[in-house]
Parts: structure tokens; C-alpha cells; sequence
């Protein structure tokens, strides 16, 4: 009977404090988890999307935006409307983009990166062996793929909006902290790449 009576209030204490213990702690409704703070499982008109403004200044304004990181594809800092989207026998980026004309409408040029190619030529042989651009390599990690010029625009980089994209000026549900680093002074407005993409690769150079 001692026994029982010591186990039972033992017991008693421990659910005691286990509701304590709940109540306690903190709880967190679903909706206030995510950016969207409206009820999560219905579709009501208090839900809306912020609306995307792309800019509509018209190529040639003279409008840049700064890159978000050294070579990262720029945006595209003018109106994309009647260019997109970009099809097999139309891309009127290179009409303004392509290097023979870019300084006449005072566009940037598409840069040597995109004139390279960077997928070299690989092809398995009956006996298994590898070849890549004609060599025979043991092992696909040691072929140092440094790129062949084309002299022209690269089929991998004839879509243009697959990599620039215009930006909507609003919109931002998270702010940005993000400060960049650019070694080249004009780093911000600028790329490189065709020189310094293999840079820091070492398993590469043998
Ligand atoms: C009518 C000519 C014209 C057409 C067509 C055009 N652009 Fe442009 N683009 C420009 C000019 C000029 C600039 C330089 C900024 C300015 O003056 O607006 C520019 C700027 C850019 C930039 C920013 C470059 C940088 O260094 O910051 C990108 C990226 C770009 N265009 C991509 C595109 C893409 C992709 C297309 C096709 C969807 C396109 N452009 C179509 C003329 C054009
Ligand atoms: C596979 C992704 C990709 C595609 C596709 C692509 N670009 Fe780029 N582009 C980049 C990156 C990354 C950079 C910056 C680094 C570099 O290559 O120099 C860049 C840079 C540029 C620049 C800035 C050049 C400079 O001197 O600062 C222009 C202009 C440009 N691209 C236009 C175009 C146009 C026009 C097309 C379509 C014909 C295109 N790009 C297709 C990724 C891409």
C-alpha cells in the first residue's frame, strides 16, 4: 500500500510538471513561419503576391545595374518586351548584343566567354577507352579543359534569358545584406571570366 501510494504520487508530480513544462514553452503559429502570413490552406484575396515591376526603360537609356558579384551574368537593365521569349530562328538580343554591331548601338558586346566552348568533344571508343578532343584520357578528371575558341556565339549560350534576366525593382520580401568583393576596379560593370574560370581548380592542372 506504501508502495502504491509512493509510485502514484511520484507519477502525479511528474505529470504535474510536465504540463508545466508545456505551457512553458513557446509555440509558433504555422503562418507566422513563412513570408507569407495569411492562412496557409486557402486562397482568399487577402493573399496576394507582391507585384513585379520590370523596368521599362527602353534599351539604349543608358541604364545599368550593377552586378551582384564578380562575373555574375548582369542583368538585363532595359524593357524585354516584344523579345522574348528567344526562338530557334529569332533572338533579337543579337541584334544590339553581337560584336559587330554592339558599338553602333552602343550596346555591350557579348563577351569572349560566350564565343568559347567549353564542352570538349568526347567520344567512348569500342574498347571502352575515353577521348577527349582526340586524346585518350585514363581518367576524365585529368583532362584540363581549358575551353576552345569558336569565333563565334556558342549554341550553349544562344539563350540569352537562361542566365540574364530582368529585374523587378520590387518585390523584395527578404532584404539583401549581401556586400560583394570585386578585385578588378570595374569588376561591378564588367566581367573576365574567359580569363579566370579556371582559377583555383588545381585538381585540373597536373
Ligand atoms: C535595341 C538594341 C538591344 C536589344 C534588342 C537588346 N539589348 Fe540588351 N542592351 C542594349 C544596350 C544599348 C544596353 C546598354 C544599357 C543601355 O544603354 O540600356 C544593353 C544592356 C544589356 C545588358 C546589361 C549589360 C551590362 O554590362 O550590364 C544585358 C545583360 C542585356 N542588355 C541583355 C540583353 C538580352 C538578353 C536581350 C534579348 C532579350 C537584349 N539585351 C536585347 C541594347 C539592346
Ligand atoms: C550559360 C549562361 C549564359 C548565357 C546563356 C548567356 N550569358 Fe551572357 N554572361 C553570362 C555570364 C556568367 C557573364 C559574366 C561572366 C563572363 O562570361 O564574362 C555574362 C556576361 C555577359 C555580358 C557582359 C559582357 C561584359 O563585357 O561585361 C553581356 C553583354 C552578355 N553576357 C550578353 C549575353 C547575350 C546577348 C546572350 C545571348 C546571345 C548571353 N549573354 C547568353 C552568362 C550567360
Amino acid at each position: 500500500m506504501k508502495i502504491i501510494s509512493k509510485l502514484s504520487l511520484s507519477l502525479a508530480a511528474a505529470a504535474t510538471l510536465f504540463v508545466v513544462g508545456c505551457s512553458a514553452a513557446k509555440t509558433y503559429s504555422e503562418e507566422s513561419l513563412g513570408l507569407r502570413k495569411t492562412n496557409l490552406y486557402v486562397e482568399e484575396a487577402e493573399t496576394v503576391g507582391d507585384e513585379t515591376k520590370y523596368d521599362k526603360s527602353a534599351a539604349g537609356s543608358g541604364v545599368f545595374i550593377k552586378r551582384a558579384f564578380e562575373n555574375a551574368p548582369p542583368m538585363i537593365s532595359h524593357d524585354v518586351e516584344g523579345m522574348l521569349p528567344i526562338k530557334i530562328g529569332n533572338n533579337s538580343c543579337l541584334s544590339c548584343h553581337a560584336p559587330e554591331v554592339a558599338a553602333a548601338v552602343k550596346a555591350t558586346p557579348y563577351p569572349a566567354s560566350h564565343m568559347t566552348n567549353y564542352r570538349p568533344d568526347t567520344a567512348i571508343g569500342k574498347d571502352g577507352r575515353i577521348t577527349k578532343q582526340g586524346g585518350s584520357v585514363d581518367n576524365t578528371a585529368d583532362f584540363r579543359n581549358v575551353g576552345s575558341k569558336l569565333g563565334k556565339l556558342a549554341g550553349a549560350r544562344y539563350n540569352c534569358s537562361q542566365c540574364h534576366a530582368p529585374q523587378s525593382g520590387k518585390g523584395q520580401l527578404v532584404e539583401n545584406n549581401f556586400q560583394p568583393d570585386f578585385r578588378a576596379a570595374n569588376g561591378a560593370n564588367r566581367s573576365n571570366q574567359v580569363t579566370n574560370l579556371f582559377e583555383g581548380i588545381d585538381t585540373l592542372i597536373k
